[in-house]
């Protein structure tokens, strides 16, 4: 038997081997330039512009100082605990590189007449009056009863819009994990009823870190804004007896602010289904004009490049005195990251450039009146518009 010092002695040496070395990913442009400065990088794998490097653990620090200020990057690489994990982020990297760069269809704009009547029907006040009804429950959290009774007013409402058609309908879609509902509206397609299209927006709120059952959130940024610029589109495309080709949904996600796990649910089941979508819209935060100098901009990651240049064409097309352009989230910042991390074509067009966002968004203070465009919803209409234009264009196959 070896003695007790052997013993430790070995465990130090492979606490400190351990230690030694460490795992990161970075972008591989700056590779190169960083291989210049540090000794004891070592490239493992590339792959679609992400690398996975050994390194010294040492050198960390100063990797981390030298990306800020060679890259003005923060936190320029991720950190792993093995190879393995490393090796990981890199096939989830090239998949949503896949994704994000996919032409799934053509994009056309041929509606005119069409798109240009049922724009003409978008209301400011209807927005208004959605968000004002919305902000009215305490909150909207996913595990509230408050959180329930508002999915079952946006049933309610959505299913007095529409009537008795019978090619619309709408359900609750029941979670397993918390008690609040997704609700989906449906329009059926004529000719590609397999062909999916999916606008989307969360419907629950959040405030604080404690007792958020009971805590005051009215959410009418983030996002009764989202879904009454979402039931502004069902009025009019139910008011105009609108029959898209492909089938299109309306969906008021259940649970975002706690990790997307509404959306999440739903995306996972399409793709265990195999089923068609050919495109999604998030409307999340649609009435805040936080950036000067636009009015209208796509996040430009997690999201399909193809489809938000389509988009940004319908805003030149049908929306001409808008402004548009592109931000980023920098991280999976809302339901359509869901979208596409499952490999189906994203968009978020959002209110303003990250930089320029609401400040009262989680708080008791997310209300109309604090928006700054003098408790109006003029800046949802814009949105409520551009949905419109591309329901109509997207349903439309001819
Ligand atoms: N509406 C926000 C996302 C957002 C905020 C986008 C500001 C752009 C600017 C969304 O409801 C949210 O709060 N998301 C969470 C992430 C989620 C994974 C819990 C967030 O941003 O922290
Ligand atoms: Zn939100």
């Amino acid at each position: 038997m070896k003695p007790l010092w052997m013993i430790v002695l070995f465990f130090l040496s492979m606490g400190s081997f351990a230690q030694e070395h460490v795992f990161i990913t970075i972008g591989s442009d700056a590779v190169e330039e960083s291989f210049k400065n540090f000794n004891s990088f070592k490239s493992l794998k590339s792959s679609h512009g992400v690398s996975v490097l050994k390194i010294k653990s040492e050198d960390i620090e100063r990797l981390s100082k030298f990306m800020h200020e060679r890259f003005d990057r923060c936190g320029g690489f991720i950190l792993h605990s093995s190879y393995e994990e490393a090796l990981g982020i890199l096939s989830t990297h090239k998949l949503r590189q896949e994704t994000k760069k996919k032409k799934s269809i053509t994009y056309n704009i041929n509606q005119s007449s069409m798109v240009q009547s049922m724009l003409s029907l978008v209301q400011e006040s209807s927005i208004r009056e959605m968000i004002l009804e919305l902000s009215k429950y305490k909150n909207r959290y996913y595990k509230s009863k408050f959180g329930v009774q508002s999915q079952e007013f946006i049933e309610k409402k959505w299913k007095s819009i529409i009537g008795k058609k019978s090619y619309i309908s709408v359900r609750s879609y029941e979670h397993a994990k918390w008690p609040q509902p997704s609700i989906i509206l449906t329009i059926e397609g004529k000719k590609k009823k397999d062909e999916h299209i999916i606008i989307g927006g969360h419907a629950d709120s959040i405030a604080g870190w404690f007792r958020r059952e009971s805590a005051t959130a009215p959410g009418a940024d983030d996002n009764a804004s989202g879904i009454a610029t979402m039931t502004e589109m069902i009025r009019i495309l139910s008011q105009s007896d609108f029959r898209p080709d492909r089938t299109i949904k309306f969906i008021a996600y259940a649970a975002e602010e706690v990790g997307l796990l509404g959306s999440m649910a739903i995306a996972k089941e399409y793709k265990e289904k195999n089923i068609n979508v050919v495109g999604v819209v998030q409307f999340d935060m649609t009435n805040y004009k936080g950036s000067k100098d636009l009015d209208i901009v796509f996040m430009s990651d997690y999201t399909n490049d193809a489809q938000n240049e389509f988009l940004g064409s319908l805003v030149d097309k049908y929306l001409p005195d808008l402004t548009w352009g592109y931000s980023r989230c920098g991280y999976a910042c809302s339901d359509h990251a869901s979208w596409h991390n499952a490999g189906y074509p994203a968009s978020m067009p959002f209110e303003s450039a990250k930089r320029d966002m609401n400040g009262h968004i989680h708080t008791s203070r997310d209300t109309i009146d604090a928006v700054g465009s003098g408790g109006t919803a003029h800046h949802a209409q814009k949105f409520a518009k551009l949905g419109v234009a591309f329901l109509v264009e997207m349903g439309k196959l001819d």
